[in-house]
C-alpha cells in the first residue's frame, strides 16, 4: 500500500472515530477531552499524523496535506457545533413563532372611573340641553361664598374650610362658584353643568378626601318654575340610574337656593337572573331654587329672571354606582382597582 494511502485510511478512519466521540459528549468538560485526544498541539492524534506528513515523499505531501486539514476543519467544526448544543437549544431547534397570534397590546389606561361618571351625567345634562363648561380653582372669598349669599362667619363656610393662598385667593370648596362667573359674563337663559376638583379641609378617609370632585349644574331664564326644577332632575335620574327608579326631593337648607332639597334616589337592580330588588334611599345631590340674592349678586334682575341649581359629588355616585367601598381606591392609584374600568 502507497505510504501516503495508508495516511489518508489512517485520517479518515481518525474523523470517523472523533464525530462520534464529538457526538457521545454529554458536556464540555467531554468536548474538551474529545479536543484534546484528537487535536490536542502536543499529543494529539490528528496532530500526530501531521507531523508524520515529513516522511512521504516529495510528491505526495499535497494531497495527504489537503486531507489533513480538511479532516482538522471538519472535526474543529463538529467540535463547535457540539459546543452550541449543549449550551442551550440552537437556533434551529428552538420553537418557530407563531406569526398568526395577535400582538400583546400595550395597556395604555383607561378613564378614571370618576371621569366616567362625570362624562355620562355630562352626557345626560348635554341632551336636555346643557352646556359643560370650567371655571378656576383658585377662587376668592367673594366667588366662594360672599357672593353665593354665604357670609364668611355663616356655619355653612365653616363646614366648609379650605386652603388658603396668598394674594386673598382660595381653593374653591366647591363648584358653585362657577354659577356666579357664568352669570356676570353671560346673558339668560343659561343652562350650565360644571364638573371640576373642590378642596376641603377634610380628613383623608374611607368617605371623605381633602380634593374631590363635584358637577354644578344651573339653569336660569325667564319663567322658570319649580316644575322645570323636579321634572329636569327626576328625569337626569332616572336616564343615570336606570329606569323605575324613584326620585324623592327632601327638604333641606343651602344659602343659595331657595327653597332647597336634597334629592334621593331609589334604585331597582336587575339580577342577571331577571329578578330584582330595590336599593335603600341614597341622597344623590343638593338643589334648589336659586336665591334671589345670588341672581342680583350676579347682576341679574331676580323680579325678571328665575332658575335652579344643583351640586352632585361625582365620586361619590361612582361609588354607588360600581360599588367601591372606600373613596381612597379613586387616589391610591393602585393599577389593579383601575384596571377593572378599563376600556374607552
Ligand atoms: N355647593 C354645595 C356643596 O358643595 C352643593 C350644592 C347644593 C350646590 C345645592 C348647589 C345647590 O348648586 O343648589 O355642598
Amino acid at each position: 500500500m502507497r505510504k501516503d494511502a495508508a495516511l489518508i485510511d489512517e485520517l479518515e478512519a481518525l474523523e470517523g472515530e472523533a464525530l462520534r466521540a464529538i457526538e457521545a459528549a454529554r458536556d464540555e468538560g467531554d468536548l474538551e477531552g474529545v479536543r484534546v485526544t484528537f487535536l490536542g498541539r502536543k499529543e494529539g492524534r490528528i496532530s500526530l499524523l501531521l507531523r508524520r506528513l515529513g516522511e512521504l515523499p516529495n510528491e505526495l505531501r499535497p494531497e495527504a496535506g489537503q486531507e489533513a486539514n480538511r479532516v482538522k476543519g471538519v472535526v474543529q467544526g463538529a467540535l463547535e457545533q457540539r459546543r452550541g448544543e449543549l449550551e442551550g437549544p440552537s437556533r434551529e431547534a428552538a420553537p418557530v413563532e407563531d406569526l398568526s397570534l395577535p400582538g400583546r397590546r400595550n395597556w395604555i389606561g383607561g378613564r378614571h372611573p370618576i371621569t366616567r361618571v362625570v362624562d355620562e351625567i355630562c352626557a345626560i345634562f348635554r341632551t336636555l340641553g346643557f352646556t359643560r363648561v370650567r371655571g378656576p380653582e383658585a377662587e376668592t372669598e367673594w366667588y366662594n361664598f360672599v357672593a353665593l349669599n354665604t357670609p364668611l362667619d355663616h356655619p355653612a363656610a365653616d363646614e366648609q374650610d379650605t386652603l388658603y393662598l396668598k394674594g386673598g385667593h382660595l381653593l374653591r370648596s366647591h363648584t358653585s362658584p362657577v354659577q356666579i362667573r357664568i352669570m356676570e359674563t353671560h346673558e339668560p337663559p343659561i343652562r350650565i353643568v360644571v364638573p371640576g376638583m373642590v378642596y376641603r379641609r377634610d380628613t383623608y378617609d374611607a368617605t371623605h378626601a381633602p380634593a374631590f370632585a363635584q358637577i354644578e349644574g344651573l339653569a336660569v331664564d325667564e319663567g322658570i318654575t319649580f316644575v322645570d326644577f323636579k321634572a329636569t332632575l327626576a328625569e337626569f335620574s332616572r336616564r343615570f340610574w336606570g329606569p323605575g327608579t324613584q326620585v324623592r326631593f327632601r327638604p333641606s337648607f343651602f344659602p343659595f337656593t331657595e327653597p332647597s332639597a336634597e334629592v334621593d334616589v331609589k334604585r331597582i337592580h336587575t339580577f342577571p337572573d331577571g329578578t330584582t330588588r330595590e336599593s335603600d334611599w341614597l341622597e344623590i345631590m343638593g338643589a334648589g331654587m336659586v336665591d334671589p340674592a345670588v341672581l342680583e349678586n350676579a347682576g341679574y334682575d331676580p323680579e325678571r329672571f328665575t332658575g335652579f341649581a344643583f351640586g352632585m359629588g361625582p365620586g361619590r355616585i361612582a361609588m354607588l354606582k360600581y360599588g367601591i367601598p372606600d373613596i381612597r381606591h379613586f387616589y391610591d392609584g393602585d393599577v389593579r382597582f383601575h384596571r377593572q374600568f378599563a376600556g374607552p
